[in-house]
């Protein structure tokens, strides 16, 4: 828990908190968010309070609701006294709207990512992208939540009221300072190879906090928020519960689970039916680790009901390659990650793609230890792993653009560029990286183009 040092602060727990939901301000047909990147102080601990960063609160940042088809412009004004940037993981935008190093926003500045929204309801986030900088940054708290809606999504018979029966679960580890007025990201916790694995395990800001439920369908949104955790999560009472989106859009159909594995970056979106459950208590847990999220209690009657869909959307068949890469992951010495022999250049091009390109890519991952692979401005389907298409997992055959390899995998996914969709050219490129966010930091990231 963190906690081990009584006399320290006794975890503020309480009920779990819900970022507020942001629909923009219409502006000449144009959704503004704005939002201010501040230094903040949180309560993690009874009667302390805790330095960090934030967007336009204390911890973590409001959720932001985007619609398909909708132009927006997502308004940063940064308050704090370092440069940083923010980008929209999962969002195909255009290359100098990403939010990536290439987009700093310098102290005082303003930076807008102002595009149409291209792409179908999914669960996206948006963090800093500072070269060499985004897992401190992200470490002290910068990072929110993004719902794509659209025709369908609204349709579905799903549960979609916000904070109600719609949760978002922000899920992170932190180690605090002895005397919890700091986000410890002291190197002397940093594990050479694994990165920054904390001990207090913390959901929307708040440790083991508790959520009220109705006695109806749950979906809960869960973003392994972390920088470098690999997280299993399972109800503690064994309990089933359906996938029905990966990172970048629905699945076709609901897939029945009851663990769940979430790299750093990666999104799931899943039903949990607790309709005869009332008055039962649980919890969320993390199996890895021995830790709780979040504590469930069902006390609330059902005040609407929801029956998921056997069938919640139709993907399109994965197209054929005509064009196949290779990237290996690797080490070049002492806390220097690769991709290719090579370390991030943010001078470099790797790779240059059209639009309309279907690609096979390649990730090998030959060494002891686990890593992940995500790429902007795209998404992609996963195809083998292992050389096998049986070990590709049911909830992996949907759109993601984060993708978990364990230790000695190697994985292949397709890549498809659409013929109408956004670019990127070499001022303003989109990245490939792994999203572990120490191994990004040190150089385990490339670059491309779309033309
Ligand atoms: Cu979530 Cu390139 O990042
Ligand atoms: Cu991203
Ligand atoms: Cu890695």
């Amino acid at each position: 828990m963190g906690n081990d040092n009584p006399g320290n602060g006794t975890p503020v727990g309480g009920t779990l908190p819900i970022p507020e939901l942001l629909e923009g301000k219409d502006v000449n047909g144009v959704l503004h968010y704005d939002l201010d990147i501040v230094n903040a102080q949180h309560s993690f601990f009874e009667g302390i309070q805790t330095a960090t960063y934030a967007i336009s609160g204390t911890y973590l940042g409001p959720t932001l609701l985007l619609k398909n088809g909708m132009d927006v412009s997502i308004n940063y004004t940064n308050k704090l006294d370092v440069e940083t940037t923010m980008h929209g993981h999962g969002m195909h935008v255009p290359g100098k709207m990403d939010g990536t190093a290439h987009q700093p926003i310098a102290v005082g500045a303003r930076w807008s990512a102002s595009y149409r929204v291209q792409q179908n309801a999914c669960t996206n986030w948006y963090h800093p992208h500072y070269l060499h900088k985004t897992a401190p940054h992200v470490y002290q708290g910068l990072a929110g939540m993004i719902i794509i809606e659209d025709s369908e999504s609204q349709a579905l018979d799903i549960p979609k009221r916000y904070g109600i029966d719609d949760i978002p679960l922000v899920l992170q580890d932190r180690f605090f300072s002895a005397d919890k007025t700091q986000l410890d990201y002291s190197p002397s916790n940093m594990q050479l190879s694994n990165g920054y694995i904390g001990d207090t395990f913390i959901t929307n800001g708040a440790i083991e906090p508790t959520f009220d439920a109705e006695a109806k369908e749950i979906r809960f949104r869960l973003l392994n928020g972390s920088n470098s955790t690999v997280y299993e999560l399972g109800f503690s009472n064994g309990k089933n519960f359906r996938q029905i989106a990966s990172d970048n859009a629905f699945l076709e159909k609901p897939v029945n689970m009851n663990r769940i594995i979430l790299s750093p970056g990666e999104r799931a979106e899943i039903v949990v039916d607790f309709t005869d459950d009332t008055g039962a208590s649980l919890r969320l847990e993390e199996y890895r680790y021995s830790k709780t999220f979040l504590k469930i209690n069902i006390n609330k009657n059902a005040t609407a009901v929801t029956s998921l869909p056997a069938q919640l959307t139709t993907l399109d068949p994965v197209a054929t390659p005509t064009n196949s890469r290779q990237f290996r992951l690797g080490m070049a010495g002492m806390g220097v990650f690769t991709i290719n022999d090579k370390t991030m250049d943010m001078n470099r091009i790797d790779a240059a793609l059209s639009q309309g390109d279907v690609e096979e890519w390649e990730v090998i991952n030959d060494m002891g230890v686990d890593h992940n692979f995500h790429i902007h401005g795209t998404h992609f389907r996963v195809v083998s792993r292992n050389g096998s298409t049986a070990q590709v997992l049911e909830n992996e055959k949907g759109y993601k653009d984060v993708v978990y390899l364990p230790a000695n995998e190697t994985l292949k996914f397709i890549v498809e560029i659409p013929a109408d969709g956004v670019t990127a050219d070499s001022n303003n490129p989109y990245m490939f990286h792994c999203h572990f966010l120490e191994h990004e930091d040190n150089g385990m990231m490339g670059q491309f183009t779309v033309s």
